[in-house]
């Protein structure tokens, strides 16, 4: 069974339960990492959470969503090895899996319904990454991770 984590900020928590039930009821595991309530909370936390959960090879990709999608991001794209992607279109989330193989699509709750979530969830874990000469351009951001990119 493909093992997927989601996680949220207070701004997000109810949207994450209808896409991580969704996801679940779609025959995935997926683990939840919070925050459970909509009491004021700080993404970072969150995010830090999630992405362990994908570093350690635990889980294979993630969904992180606060009111705009962006700071979780933000947040994610801090940690060696995360590709995450902020998407509010379906192209876009296709694409960061074909050509980007991000590991953790991020979304608004603030910007966004369920419907368009969860198509966007669905096509997210869908896709698979294309490889190629995209694959050259994935192991960059490797080299940029280590300080390693030849300019
Ligand atoms: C929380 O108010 C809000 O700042 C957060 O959910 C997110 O939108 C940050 O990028």
């Amino acid at each position: 069974m493909r093992k997927l984590v989601i996680g949220c900020d207070h701004a997000a928590t109810e949207l994450k339960a209808i896409v991580r039930d969704h996801l679940i009821e779609r025959g995935f595991e997926v683990i939840d990492v919070g925050t459970h309530t909509t009491d004021s909370c700080n993404y970072p936390d969150y995010a830090h959470a999630l992405c362990q959960k994908i570093q350690s090879g635990e889980c294979e990709l993630g969904i992180l969503i606060c009111g705009t999608g962006i700071g979780m991001s933000m947040a994610a794209n801090k940690h060696k090895g995360i590709r995450a992607a902020c998407c509010s279109d379906t192209f876009s989330a296709r694409l960061t899996r074909l050509h980007n193989d991000a590991n953790v699509l991020c979304f608004g709750a603030r910007v966004l319904g369920a419907g368009l979530a969860l198509d966007l969830a669905d096509i997210f874990v869908d896709t698979a990454f294309e490889g190629g000469k995209h694959k050259t351009r994935i192991d960059m951001f490797v080299d940029i991770e280590n300080g390693e990119l030849k300019g």
